[in-house]
């Protein structure tokens, strides 16, 4: 499928494909919203309600790696160690992760954001003092951990388009695949969404959500 790399609201850069007219991250500011879901809403909550010293994460669309580079970002400043794991079937190309501006936009090191692309895949790396990647390249539905990760983000596409992916099947993988107390936020809303993680036993909190979205999720395995 067609991609092409679009500027969202606030200057950051995200990819869009034509045909679904879907994007990565939301069009009112990826970094905006990727902070406000993942950051805000889930690493800061766990950080402040549990604080471990270390946890795993697993993200769901490893996609720009936007997602990871601000949990390393933050991860520098409040040293828990974070073993991350990206799951992504259709990893990008090389000149796509050239046109992205986060590193520019986050006034960052654009060689931790090139780290985190060249490591190699289904290996465990090292990417900075208290981060540790693996990216694995599979499809959710194969998705197989159990007890494993204290924190997803769930980032697939929106149901509207990929709908598969938002079903009790891939919710029961992700409760699985957390441990007793982890959470999984996401930046969907949607009623039948919040249901099917509810009939897999999640206890699922609606909270404000990023600019230019009402509401969120943030789901915990109890
Ligand atoms: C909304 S984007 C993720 C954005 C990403 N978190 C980021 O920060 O750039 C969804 C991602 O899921 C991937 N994807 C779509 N269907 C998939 C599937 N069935 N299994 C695994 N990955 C899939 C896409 O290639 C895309 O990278």
């Amino acid at each position: 499928m067609k991609r092409e790399i679009i500027t969202t609201a606030d200057g950051s850069k995200t990819i869009h494909i034509p045909e679904w007219d879907e994007q990565y991250h939301s069009k009112h500011g990826a970094i905006q919203e990727a902070y406000h879901v993942f950051i805000e809403m889930g690493l800061f909550y766990f950080l402040k309600n549990k604080q471990p010293k270390f946890f795993k994460i697993l993200e769901i669309g490893f996609g720009t790696g936007l997602n990871a580079f601000i949990t390393l970002i933050e991860a520098e400043k409040f040293k828990p160690e974070i073993d991350y794991t990206g799951v992504e079937a259709y990893p990008i190309a090389e000149e796509e992760i050239e046109k992205l501006n986060y590193t520019t936009e986050l006034n960052t090191s654009e060689e931790l954001f090139k780290k985190l692309h060249s490591c190699i895949w289904e290996v465990s790396s090292k990417i900075s003092e208290s981060f540790t990647l693996t990216k694995r390249k599979q499809f959710f539905s194969e998705i197989e951990d159990k007890n494993v990760y204290h924190l997803i983000y769930f980032d697939a596409f929106g149901a509207r388009v990929q709908p598969k992916l938002w079903t009790e099947e891939i919710f029961q993988k992700m409760h699985d695949a957390l441990k007793t107390g982890g959470v999984l936020v996401t930046y969907s809303a949607k009623g039948s969404v919040r249901r099917a993680m509810q009939a897999v036993g999640f206890t699922v909190e609606r909270l404000p959500g990023p600019p230019g979205k009402r509401e969120m999720l943030r789901a915990t395995k109890y």
